[in-house]
Parts: structure tokens; sequence; C-alpha cells
């Protein structure tokens, strides 16, 4: 694919008020990913942050089939989790897979049209207005598989080039866990969607008995898309960031294979209405979880860099949130866990999982991620190792209270759902959220007075490519 808009040398610049900061004197450069990224950030982190305080005595209520808890759920899932993926996925994919997939001419569109039906769909929830969400839904959807026709493109010109297996386990991994969580992206948009049509046109009414059609919609986004992305992602981008190798490439497909079994079961046991299939569908993700967490710890303890470092810990944080949802799992599978009513425990883990798995490693990911992005202009693949090991770039002050307060109000929240206390998963909602604000503060907002009073040269990509 021709990249008539690849960086030169020397171009670009680092974050403002970082040690670098103004020493190439280039302008900081943002592409259409990149601002994908920090609408995620400085947009969908705030309002994620509010959509939590309002819904938190709904949450200690287990009252989580209301309006404000699904514009909740879709603002981290949507407007926070998939654009970031999305956004990181095109910008990412010179250093992943040496195909720059963001110059694509309607990659810029294709990532409006997702923002824009995202946003929808959330004030549709919001404000129970069936016709925005069906709008909203309808966008995303197709934009969803707009994703997946780009990663199954790049994925076929790898292969013509003969360089998909040059990456090696850890890039055949990566080729699987994506593939299969590309298409699961697909399916769980266009399976919200059916959903959102019964709402108006009531065709398929068993799709809402025993909520089938939502264990559905659920097992391909939170297993397919989400856990697949991030095994997948974090086996390719973990060696590469820490500059580490994976300790076994059977252990990950051994992950791999647990996920889409999970994924499977829950998917049959939804239709059938089978107690055990479900059952079954928990505890091969929660045998997943412990295998995974093996690997993360051979990875992080043979890291290169052993400064402060964020990224680090919220793989960390992530490793306990893990162990702790596995065992529940299998104490729960085992009869040695149960709460009272039941939905109590599953609301707990579906929160855990959210705030406390997904959100987290984007959090964590972002210490890395965008700096690293923003001086990924200046370097060639062969020295983005090196950008990792410039000092203690990845612990400011702000980045360690919100690692704190999202993952304290995490403890709150769980233990206000699960003991039904609505004064702790408030409190519990409001430091988690002021642990969003401050990221939100930090790197999406941190840099715009530098840039607003012209101390340092910011440009759009395209239109800098344009006139170069
Ligand atoms: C990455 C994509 C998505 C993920 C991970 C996801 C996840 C979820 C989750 C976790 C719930 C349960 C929320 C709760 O109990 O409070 C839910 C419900 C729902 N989602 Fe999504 N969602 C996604 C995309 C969509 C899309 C594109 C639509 C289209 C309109 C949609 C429509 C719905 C509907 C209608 C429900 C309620 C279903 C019912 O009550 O039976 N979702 N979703």
């Amino acid at each position: 694919m021709a990249d008539e808009t690849a960086p030169r040398r020397g171009e670009g610049a680092p974050p403002p008020g970082g040690p670098l900061a103004g020493a190439t004197g280039g302008p900081l450069m943002m592409t259409a990913a990149e601002a994908a990224m920090w609408w995620a950030t400085a947009v969908a982190l705030p309002a994620v942050a509010v959509l939590l305080v309002i819904s938190a005595p709904r949450l200690a209520a287990a009252r989580f089939l209301t309006a404000p808890v699904f514009a909740l759920t879709h603002a981290i899932t949507l407007g926070l989790g998939s654009t970031m993926i999305v956004g990181a996925a095109y910008q990412m994919s010179g250093a992943l897979l040496s195909e720059r997939l963001w110059t694509q001419r309607w990659v810029p569109w294709q990532l409006a049209g997702f923002i824009v039906g995202a946003t929808a769909l959330v004030a549709g929830f919001y404000t129970s207005r069936i016709g925005w969400l069906i709008l909203g839904g309808s966008l995303v959807t197709v934009t969803a598989w707009g994703f997946g026709v780009i990663m199954a493109r790049t994925g076929a010109a790898l292969r013509r080039r003969g360089a998909a297996g040059q990456a090696g386990p850890q890039g055949r991994l990566h080729g699987l866990a994506m593939a299969i969580s590309a298409l699961s992206f697909g399916l769980v948009t266009t399976w919200g969607l059916v959903l959102a049509l019964g709402f108006r046109f009531p065709v398929w009414p068993w799709l809402y008995i025993g909520h089938q059609g939502l264990l559905v919609h659920m097992a391909l986004g939170l297993g397919g898309w989400f856990a697949l992305m991030v095994v997948g992602v974090s086996y390719r981008l973990v060696p590469i960031v820490h500059g580490v190798r994976i300790a076994n490439e059977r252990r990950g497909m051994a992950i791999v294979a647990l996920l889409v079994a999970s994924l499977a079961l829950q998917v049959a046991g939804a239709l059938a209405r089978s107690a055990w299939l479900l059952k079954a569908a928990v505890v091969a993700a929660c045998l997943a979880g412990p295998l995974y967490v093996w690997e993360l710890v051979y990875l992080l303890r043979r890291r290169r860099r052993r400064r402060p470092d964020l990224n680090v810990d919220h793989w960390w944080a992530l490793c306990v949130v893990t162990v702790v949802l596995s065992a529940t799992g299998l104490g729960w599978a085992a009869g040695l866990v149960s709460v009272r009513p039941p939905e109590r425990l599953a609301l707990a883990a579906g929160v855990a999982y959210l705030l406390g798995w997904v959100v987290q490693v984007i959090l964590g990911q972002l210490y890395k991620v965008t700096p690293f992005l923003m001086w990924y202009y200046r370097a060639t693949i062969p020295d983005v190792l090196q950008i990792p090991n410039l000092p203690d770039l990845y612990a400011p002050k702000a980045g360690k209270v919100a690692f704190w307060a999202t993952n304290g109000g995490l403890v709150l929240l769980v233990a206000g759902i699960l003991t039904a206390s609505t004064p702790l998963t408030q409190l519990g909602a409001w430091a988690y959220g002021a642990g969003l604000l401050a990221v939100a503060a930090l790197l999406g907002y941190g840099w715009l007075p530098a840039v607003l009073t012209g101390r340092v040269p910011w440009r759009w990509r395209a239109r800098a490519a344009r006139e170069a």
C-alpha cells in the first residue's frame, strides 16, 4: 500500500512539557487515529465519570437494566473502549503490522462515523429515545464492520508480502486473536442493533425471554471483542514496549482457545437456556485468567526498564483483578461462593470486569501509547525499543493519583454493590470518577495550553502531508 503521508525523519515533536519538549523544534502532529484516541481520553473518560456517579444508586440497588446504566455501559464499551482500540489499531499498525492503515483516505470518515454513532447511541440510551438508539447503533454497526474489513485487508496484504510469519509466535497469536476479536466486534454491534430494533418492532420477543439476547450480546462484546483483543494485543505490545520475549506460544494458544470456548459456550448456553452451559462458559474464562496472569508476570518481571512506570503498575493491577475474578468465578461454579440475590454477584463481577479490567488496561496503555505515538514519527521501527527508556516519562503525579483513585474506587464500588450499600457505592463512583478526570486532564487537556498559546506548534497531519 502506498504511504503517501509517510513521515520524514526528524518530523514531529515530543509532548509539550515532556523532558525533551521543543528539542526538535518540529510541530506536534495529529492524525485522525490520534484524534479518535484524544476524543476517548478527553471526552469519553469524563462522560464515563459523570454517568458512573449518576448510576451509582441504581448499581447499589442492583437495578442495572435501567437507562443511565445502559448509557454508562455503552459509554465505556463504545465511547471509550472501542474508540480507543480502533484508533490505536490504525495508529499502531505501522509498528505492529508494518502497515500504515491510517493513511487510507476513508479511515478518518470511518472513525468520525463511529464516534458520532456511539454518541447518539449513548444519548439514546440515556434519554430512552429508541430512534437515536437505532440510528446510532446502525452507524456504529456499519463502521465496526468497516474496521473488520480494514483489518482483513491488512492481513491479506501481510500474507501477500509473506510477512505474516515474521513477527514470530507472538505475531501469530496476535493475528489469530485480533481476527476473532474483529469478527466479534461486527457481530456484537449487529446483535445490539437487532436488540434495539426489537424495542421498536417486537418481531422477535423470544430474544428478551430470560435475557437470552442480552447474554449473547454480552458474550460477543465482553468476551469476543474485549478479552480477545486485550490478550492478542498484549502478546505483541508488551514484548515490544518492554523489550522482552513471550514465554510460551502454547500457553498463549491455550488462553485464546479457552476464551473462544467460553464465548461459544455462553452463546450456546444463552440460546439453549442451559444453566450448565453458562456455568461451563464461566469456568473456561476463569481458567484462561490465571494462565494469562502467568504470562504477564513472566513478561513484566523480565522487562528491561526498571524506573517507575504507570503502564507496568496498571498491568500489575490487572493481574490482581484477573486473579480475583477468576477465583470468584471458579468458587461460584463449585458452589463455594454465593451472594443473595445472585444477580448482585454477576453485577459486581461485570463492574469489576469493565472498570477493573477493560478500563484498567486502556488507562495503562495511555501512558505508553500516547507519548509513544507522538514520538513515533521521529523514530524508525528499530528505534522503537529506545523510546520507553527515556527517564521517568511514564509516572507523572496525576497519573499516580488516578491509578490509586480508580483502583480504590473500584474496591469501594464492588463492596458497595455486594453489600447493597448506596453510600459505599457512591463513594466508590466519586473516587473512580475523580481518577478518570485526572487522566483526562493530564493526557487529554494537559498539552492544550501550550498549543493554544502557540508555544508548541501543532498541525493536522493530512494537511501537513499535502503541504510537504
Ligand atoms: C462493543 C460493543 C458493545 C458492547 C461491549 C456492549 C455491551 C453491552 C452490555 C454489557 C450490556 C448490558 C448493560 C446493562 O446490563 O446495564 C448491553 C446491553 C444492550 N446493548 Fe450493547 N454493547 C455494545 C454495542 C451495542 C450496540 C452497537 C448496540 C446497538 C444499538 C447495543 C444495544 C444494546 C441494547 C439494546 C442492550 C439492552 C438489551 C436488553 O435489555 O435486552 N449495544 N450491551
